[in-house]
């Protein structure tokens, strides 16, 4: 079912969410739930808290470029759920944006390269590495985990350029 997003400056965006222990029908349906909203909002990856859950659990589904067709498929997606960076190597710049942060997009630096233990919705163990978007995708979301938005990485001159324009948007 597609829930609200939260949107910036909502104060749940800045909760720390807890690990799960229960992998669950509360926790598939959560996943499910993420998925249909993520979607709904042609975005590529969700965390929890955007829909008000402050549980360690995020999604992410970067769609495949096969010949300008872009095809979302369900079984692509990540759903990664109490996860942890073994290791993160060197760094980059790509934009980002953020569904509780709607029409706003900015560089970020990031790390290059991650490696991340994870468990899936059944609780089952797995590492996943990458250099590439998933590697961007995977920090950004996890920040969310942390209470922690993409804008608050900006430079204090672009920051207060954003939360001037948000305001004018927001009010
Ligand atoms: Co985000």
């Amino acid at each position: 079912m597609i829930q609200d997003i939260v949107v910036y400056p909502d104060k749940r965006l800045k909760q720390i969410s807890k690990e799960v222990t229960q992998f669950d029908e509360t926790l598939h349906t959560l996943l499910d739930d993420m998925y249909d909203t993520m979607v709904s909002k042609k975005g590529v990856g969700l965390a929890a808290i955007q829909i008000g859950v402050a549980k360690r659990v995020l999604i992410i589904n970067l769609p495949e470029d096969d010949n300008d067709d872009v095809v979302i498929k369900k079984e692509d997606t990540l759903e990664i759920i109490n996860p942890i960076f073994l290791s993160k190597e060197g760094s980059c710049k790509h934009q980002e944006g953020c569904l509780s942060i709607p029409g706003f997009y900015e560089d970020i630096e990031r790390a290059k390269k991650v490696i991340m233990e994870y468990q899936d919705r059944d609780g089952v163990k797995h590492t996943i590495e990458n250099d590439d978007f998933l590697a961007i995708a995977l920090q950004h979301e996890h920040d969310h985990l942390e209470g922690k938005v993409f804008v608050e990485k900006l430079s204090i001159l672009k920051r207060k350029k954003f939360e001037k324009e948000w305001k004018k948007k927001y009010k």
